[in-house]
């Protein structure tokens, strides 16, 4: 049985007094009405990653992720964070590949297997995004243009490793935009992901990745993007920011 995962990914937002209310918040309704074996993570910007792990303590249900970190691992790097610091830290998810990523810095799919290389050399639990833009989903060519992006990234990974890779999958024209894929659009793409990596790793294999979905999920539409069989959850940007909205989403797993 894979696991259930909802991931909040709080974006550069909030200031730490606001990120210290929504933690709280979160972890007492969490605490009252979660039930079931979801796992939640809260991706927050890096410098609320120690202040919400302490708050968090030892909820097991809930365990803090960094955004994104270096592919480097420690040296002259002004302004990076790397995995073997996340993991001095005791962060245990870091998102990488998350397409404003992509985007606006220029990351590609050989850099990002470096950075999924680093994470997983931690012991750490890479959630890696792939998705494709407005243009290649209007072209038709979305299918292929996603494998490769799994493809680059993961495909050069042993078995052992891609075991613990979390996949997120997030069209571009998804994000924040509040047009959410479909149940079908977003089923369709899972399937095909994990057929992918049946083809290469085995279908036990392929069996036990989580892959989320990530793109406009909000209260409203999580039930019935979750009840998909390949759906395991979700990457959640803006509904990740409101206590309320974020708890209904990780109760529409259940
Ligand atoms: P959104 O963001 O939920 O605001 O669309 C999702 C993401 O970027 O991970």
């Amino acid at each position: 049985m894979r696991s259930k995962i909802v991931a909040g990914n709080w974006k550069m937002n909030k200031t730490l007094e606001e990120a210290k209310t929504l933690t709280s918040e979160l972890i007492g309704m969490i605490t009252d009405e979660v039930k079931g074996n979801v796992k939640v993570v809260l991706c927050t910007p890096f410098p609320y990653l120690h202040p919400v792990k302490q708050q968090v303590g030892n909820q097991a249900r809930i365990s803090v992720g960094a955004q994104n970190c270096s592919e480097h691992d420690w040296g002259a790097y002004t302004g990076e964070t790397s995995a073997a610091m996340l993991k001095s830290m005791d962060i245990p998810y870091v998102i990488v590949g998350h397409s404003e990523r992509r985007q606006y810095f220029g990351e590609n799919g050989v850099l990002l297997a470096k950075k999924v290389d680093k994470v997983l050399a931690q012991g750490l639990t890479p959630i890696f995004c792939c998705g494709e833009p407005l243009e290649i989903r209007e072209k038709g060519t979305h299918e292929q243009v996603v494998t490769d992006q799994v493809k680059k990234s993961l495909f050069h990974l042993s078995a052992e490793a891609l075991q613990k890779v979390v996949i997120a999958y997030e069209p571009v024209w998804a994000i924040g935009t509040g047009k959410t894929a479909t149940a079908q659009q977003a089923q369709e793409m899972h399937a095909v992901i994990r057929k992918h990596l049946s083809a290469k790793y085995g279908q036990t294999i392929a069996n036990e990745i989580t892959i989320l979905y990530g793109g406009s999920v909000n209260a409203a539409n999580a039930k019935e993007l979750f009840a998909n069989p390949d759906v395991d959850g979700g990457l959640v940007g803006g509904a990740s920011l409101k206590s309320r909205e974020f708890v209904e989403i990780i109760k529409a797993i259940g």
